[in-house]
């Protein structure tokens, strides 16, 4: 027979097992929240990576950096950890992309891209801006970023400004969308 001792402590590790699981998903979704205070309105920008070797998401991690110094408050988070409802009642999200197999988004944007880019539901009062990252070499030069790009402008999302695709990181483009930013 099982002692009472054994029980409790059998309980109080299946509960930390499951507070840990509970941490872990919600890291996976949604890594950073920081900036100003928004009296509860979350934050008015979401900047969104999708990254196959971590490019994407080094200049998305840049993106919200230059973004909090210019006052606004951003959460940074994966494509796929972006819900549907979230788009639907954010006010601006910044897009950071790259492309990869022939065309395709990198793992961490297929959900998205398959979830969210060809829904019927309108997306009237989101505004949004996508950096695309490619290589001019490949023939689907920053195909996922134009997918996206025209995706959102579908659904009646409004750009904040054209698509800015970027040539194997080059540094004038870059610096290009670093000032566009400067508008927001
Ligand atoms: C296997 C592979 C496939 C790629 N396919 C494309 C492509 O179809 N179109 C494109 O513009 N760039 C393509 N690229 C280039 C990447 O998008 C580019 O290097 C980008 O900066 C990578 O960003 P990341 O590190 O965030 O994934 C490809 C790169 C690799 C390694």
């Amino acid at each position: 027979m099982t002692s009472p001792l054994l029980q409790t402590l059998g309980i109080l590790l299946g509960y930390a097992i499951f507070c840990a699981h509970i941490w872990r998903r919600h890291r996976a979704g949604v890594s950073e929240t920081e900036g100003v205070a928004t009296s509860g309105r979350g934050p008015d920008c979401l900047v969104c990576y999708a990254s196959q070797n971590g490019a994407a998401e080094r200049h998305a991690r840049g993106t919200a950096d230059t973004l909090r110094a210019n006052g606004h408050s951003v959460r940074l988070l994966t494509a796929n950890g972006l819900r549907e409802r979230q788009l639907q009642r954010a006010q601006r999200v910044i897009f950071v992309v790259s492309t990869y197999g022939q065309g395709e988004p990198p793992d961490n944007g297929a959900v998205f891209a398959r979830r969210s880019l060809h829904r019927a539901e309108d997306l009237p009062g989101l505004r949004f801006a996508v950096l695309a990252l490619g290589d001019k070499r490949y023939s689907a030069y920053c195909a996922f970023g134009h997918a996206l790009y025209d995706g959102l402008k579908a659904r009646k999302a409004v750009p904040e400004f054209a698509l800015v695709c970027v040539d194997r990181e080059d540094p004038d483009a870059l610096a290009g969308w670093e000032d566009l930013l400067t508008c927001l």
